[in-house]
């Protein structure tokens, strides 16, 4: 089904999902010199990486990015980066570009990741392709419904205080999302059905107002789409 440049395609399990959004990005890959590769953190974009990570994929063209994280040290069992660089094996073979949660302040570990962020877009990649996940209030990269980072129409990084959890999170703007050329939304499970169906009918919740220059696809499971 397609609306606007948005698309949404329908998986009996989180599985297919994972394999489809796998088999995309294998794909871009192939077909693109130099690709932007935005990575997001959470349970279904997991799935994900390890089919990437068993793929025969030749990464020397492309970069990866995280789309947000935890204000947490790299390593932490709740840091997004630690996920994906153990999944995907990033180490020594994929360039990975992930916040310095080091740094003293969550502010200055945004303002770096907007700097390089935009050294990476003024090279002109021949194409970027982001993964999103979903939460069940509507929530994407770390833009939760009534924060601050929503009315930001920078292109870049921000520190976003999400009073839900009571903590910093760093997260990219809808500008720097909006860079992507394709969007994929991995999105599983009965919890997320309610927000699915506010965004299809129009409701602006924060990952239902994320733009790309050609497509956003949401890759949904029977569960998320059952009050379609
Ligand atoms: C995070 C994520 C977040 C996630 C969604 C969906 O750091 O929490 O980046 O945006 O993608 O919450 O997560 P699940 O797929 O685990 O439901």
């Amino acid at each position: 089904m397609q609306y606007g440049g948005v698309e949404r395609q329908i998986f009996a399990t989180a599985e297919e999902i994972a394999a489809e959004a796998a088999r995309i990005i294998s794909d871009e890959i192939a077909s693109h010199d130099q690709l932007l590769l935005g990575l997001a953190g959470g349970s279904t974009p997991h799935a994900t990486y390890t089919k990437l990570a068993d793929a025969s994929i030749d990464w020397g063209g492309v970069t990866t990015w995280m789309t947000d994280e935890r204000w947490v040290p790299p390593a932490d069992a709740d840091a997004n980066q630690a996920m994906i660089r153990s999944t995907l094996h990033t180490s020594g073979r994929i360039r990975f570009l992930a916040p310095n949660t080091r740094l003293e302040l969550p502010e200055a570990a945004a303002s770096r990741m907007t700097r390089a962020m935009r050294c990476l877009m003024n090279r002109r990649p021949s194409r970027a392709v982001t993964i999103l996940g979903m939460g069940d209030d509507g929530h994407t990269a770390s833009l939760f419904p009534g924060t601050r980072a929503l009315t930001d129409t920078s292109v870049g990084y921000l520190a976003n205080w999400v009073p839900r959890f009571d903590t910093w999170r760093l997260t990219a703007s809808f500008g720097l999302l909006a860079a992507a050329d394709v969007t994929l939304f991995l999105v599983a499970g009965e919890g997320k059905a309610e927000a699915v169906a506010r965004i299809a009918a129009g409701e602006e919740l924060p990952a239902g107002v994320v733009t790309a220059g050609e497509r956003v696809v949401w890759l949904l499971d029977e569960g998320a789409a059952s009050l379609l």
